[in-house]
């Protein structure tokens, strides 16, 4: 046929950032005006369109989603061995934000069917040491943040939630990333939002605000700048990165818009396939915002691995699902974690993969992604 064919030629890939021709004209007229680095005017407007956005009271614009993380987890100035809970199925950057401040992650694994952390099993992980919990919203949901507040009120202990990916989502009728006591966010290039990279932390407390800002930015000193107050990083965002950000964040609606129109196609023509499990569109507190559209493969039919390889034969792009933190080869080699077994996030790692689903790709792109799964499963 000569769709396929040509289809064949063209990779259908998992992920393309969509760059407007208003970003483009902000970004060159930032160049022009050269307000190159971060100090200058656009990273502060970006700053107060995203916490007006996501109705906050302070942002504070850094370099990466993970720069975020471990600025929030250093602000909460923890000592050794204080313990973090944290999913299991998720990226590496939540752990490696609380080992980097030689505290101790604890593991929850996640629910199959959200892939959200397993929330029955949170107050079972909660001790004395536990000070702070990240609460990652993973791939399609979000996770139930009035249950997760109350049990964070009644046992004193720090929100961190991690909204990296679900950008424009929202739990019952509040965006997420306006829970935590300090929320994160990432814009690297397959977000809903980029600025090529970078991420965003927001909070509603002054305190935290101020110490995160400081440790973006060296923690030079108050009074004598060159005499520095704490350990800090330059994880500065730049003014070119945030105008492109404040552009994005115009036509951000319309892009979380797009990414469930491709969620719920994919979703109509893949879930009647008994081999695979699909999140649906939506659950009672979330929509899905199909960040990625993931699928996992049902008894172990055959490894996500292997239809990885087939699909890329067919010119079409496909991710494996996050490796869970208790196999990651690094921590093995630290011991960081004992031999619990974590049965969910480890099923996921082996026999999930997400498809194509960038905000460009069209209704014939995707048909031909969907019979080709259906062929092989
Ligand atoms: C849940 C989550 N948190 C944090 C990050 C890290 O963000 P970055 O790649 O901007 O460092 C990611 C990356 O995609 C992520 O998925």
């Amino acid at each position: 046929m000569k769709v396929k064919s040509k289809l064949n030629k063209k990779f259908i890939s998992v992920s393309t950032p969509h760059i407007s021709n208003q970003d483009i004209k902000s970004v060159v007229n930032v160049l022009k005006k050269g307000w190159i680095s971060s100090d200058g005017p656009e990273v502060k407007t970006f700053e107060k369109k995203f916490s007006k956005k996501i109705k906050r009271k302070f942002s504070v614009a850094v370099s990466s989603g993970t720069a975020a993380l471990e600025i929030a987890i250093k602000s909460l100035n923890l000592n050794k061995n204080d313990e973090v809970i944290i999913p299991n199925f998720t990226i590496i950057s939540n752990a490696l934000a609380v080992i980097k401040q030689k505290a101790k992650p604890v593991l929850i694994d996640c629910d199959m069917k959200t892939w959200n952390m397993k929330l029955e099993d949170l107050e079972k992980k909660i001790t004395k040491k536990t000070k702070a919990i990240i609460i990652t919203h993973i791939y399609s949901f979000s996770n139930d943040m009035d249950k997760i507040k109350k049990i964070c009120k009644k046992k004193g202990i720090f929100l961190i939630e991690d909204a990296a990916e679900v950008i424009g989502l929202k739990y019952k009728d509040k965006y997420c990333g306006s829970f935590g006591d300090i929320s994160t966010f990432s814009f690297y290039a397959n977000k809903q939002l980029t600025t090529g990279e970078g991420g965003m932390i927001s909070t509603n407390n002054i305190r935290l605000f101020k110490k995160c800002k400081s440790l973006r930015n060296l923690c030079f000193g108050n009074k004598q700048r060159f005499n520095h107050e704490d350990i800090g990083w330059n994880y500065r965002l730049t003014n070119i990165q945030a105008t492109l950000g404040i552009s994005q964040l115009e036509r951000l609606d319309k892009v979380v818009r797009k990414k469930m129109y491709i969620g719920n196609y994919y979703y109509k023509r893949l879930s009647t396939n008994k081999n695979i499990y699909m999140t649906p569109p939506k659950i009672s507190f979330s929509k899905n915002i199909y960040w990625v559209v993931g699928i996992v493969i049902k008894n172990k039919k055959v490894l996500a691995s292997s239809i990885i390889k087939k699909l890329a034969k067919f010119g079409i792009g496909a991710r494996p699902f996050f490796w869970p933190m208790h196999e990651q080869k690094i921590f093995k080699k630290m011991k960081i974690f004992d031999n619990t077994k974590y049965p969910n996030s480890s099923y996921l790692g082996r026999y999930g993969f997400y498809i194509p689903s960038h905000p460009k790709i069209s209704n014939t792109e995707m048909n031909f992604v969907i019979s080709k799964i259906n062929g092989l499963l």
